[in-house]
């Protein structure tokens, strides 16, 4: 069976940004740590994050759903993970694998690591190094790739670390390590990426120093062995889910599209930045804030948008919205070219390949660069009427379903189960905005 989006005149509605990933997984990761029971609400319940869970639960954290996106986690308290008693799954997730191995080296305890098709070839030597450095036994895997077992040690020391790559994951796994190691562990990073972990160490009673260095640098400094206290916490909505309904306004030839409890973070709004320098009129309101973040609702509607160089100091804060970001660009005027974007080889599949592979079935021109890809605006709707193929990658997916809502001819993906590890309700909420999504024999 493929999935097909026709075209439809008009997309119009409210939605409720659904909750942030990186935040979901970084609040089951912690209050599992904690001493005591969080309380969380609006949590996702993305595959990744239910993993997360899972994976908690069988290190010795007793995690438990309530009610709709309300999870009640009771933590260990210090020094308190054990060994699972079976492997842990991580199933498509990169951010749940590697911040969890970062957390379980810090401890006397043995586990077998196993993912997906997907994750089982994403590089994990990235994460594996610097826990060699602070003294994580050898893995039984040379190749840095999922399965292998993980052996950590009670006795971490601290590092100072400036990781090569610009990544969350990276940067969180070092501290999550740190945390139980002895002495100061630092993070120099030299482009800022997305600080949940930092934000909510600090909400579970942390002590996290982050010192602004020349330019976009940050050092972030985590005293080791410190105890974390449970927390009642309101996750807050994921810009990067409602970047494809902002998106699906925009390219509407009649879009009114509002996502509410967004949160506005300026290591996660590059998409929206860069939208508003290609001729987007996003309006934004501010609504409060949520687990120590700031929450904003988001207007969009129909636009005349114009093909942009994205400047690379936007990369990191927009790293997971490439995909939309190159539909948007397909209905411009003029070119888009993305430069310093390397890491969209290693996601859920080669990014760059697999924007342009969806683009060029849809009529649109695109190239692809080492470190990133240009794309052709066909300055209004491009053809349409390709079959795009999703490669384990929800976002592909996701972004090939918003292009067809206002393409020339319906588009159509092989694949729509991924969309279910970041955004299990994309399609009822696409629905609800009007668009025609449905399922047909392939
Ligand atoms: C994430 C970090 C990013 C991002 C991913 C979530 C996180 O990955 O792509 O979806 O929650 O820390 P990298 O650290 O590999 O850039």
């Amino acid at each position: 069976m493929v999935w097909t989006s026709h075209p439809v005149s008009r997309l119009k509605g409210v939605i409720r940004a659904p909750g942030d990933k990186s935040c979901s997984h970084r609040a089951l990761i912690l209050g599992g740590i904690a001493a005591g029971t969080s309380h969380f609400t609006g949590l996702l319940e993305g595959d990744d994050v239910l993993r997360t869970g899972t994976a908690m639960q069988a290190l010795g954290a007793t995690v438990t759903r309530i009610g709709p996106g309300q999870w009640e986690v009771t933590g260990t308290g210090p020094r308190g993970l054990s060994s699972p008693a079976a492997p842990l799954d991580f199933g498509n997730s990169g951010t749940g694998s590697r911040l969890m191995m970062g957390l379980m080296a810090g401890y006397d305890l043995t586990v077998d690591l196993v993912g997906d098709e997907s994750l089982s070839a994403r590089p994990m030597n990235r994460i594996l190094a610097p826990l060699r450095l602070m003294g994580l036994a050898d893995t039984a895997e040379p190749h840095g790739r999922l399965p292998f077992r993980l052996t950590g040690t009670n006795a971490l020391k601290a590092i100072t670390y400036a990781p090569p790559q610009a990544s969350a994951q990276v940067k969180s796994a070092v501290m999550l390590a740190g945390l139980n190691a002895h002495g100061t562990t630092i993070v120099e990073e030299a482009r800022p990426t997305r600080d949940h972990t930092e934000r909510m160490l600090r909400g579970f009673g942390a002590e996290v120093a982050v010192k602004r260095g020349d330019g976009q640098a940050r050092t972030i400094s985590l005293p080791g062995r410190q105890p974390l206290s449970a927390i009642e916490a309101a996750i807050p909505g994921d810009p990067s889910s409602a970047a494809f309904l902002i998106a699906a306004g925009l390219i509407s030839p009649d879009g009114n599209v509002l996502v509410e409890g967004v949160m506005s973070n300026p290591t996660r709004s590059g998409f929206f930045d860069l939208a508003e320098l290609m001729g987007a009129r996003l309006g934004a309101e501010d609504t409060g804030d949520a687990a120590g973040e700031r929450l904003i609702d988001i207007q969009s509607g129909s636009a005349a948008l114009i093909g942009r160089n994205v400047p690379e100091r936007l990369v990191a804060s927009m790293i997971d919205e490439f995909p939309i970001l190159a539909v948007i660009a397909a209905f411009a005027t003029g070119e888009t070219r993305v430069t310093g974007a390397e890491e969209l080889r290693v996601k859920e599949t080669d990014r760059v390949k697999a924007v342009v592979d969806m683009l060029r079935a849809n009529g649109v021109e695109a190239e692809e660069r080492e470190d990133g890809f240009t794309v052709q605006g066909c300055g209004g709707p491009p053809p349409g009427g390709g079959l795009v193929e999703t490669r384990h990658d929800h976002r592909i997916a996701m972004s090939a379903l918003v292009l067809g809502t206002a393409a020339q001819q319906p588009v159509s993906v092989d694949d729509i189960s991924m969309i279910a590890t970041s955004y299990p309700d994309f399609l009822s909420h696409m629905a609800s905005l009007g668009a025609d999504i449905s399922e047909r024999p392939a």
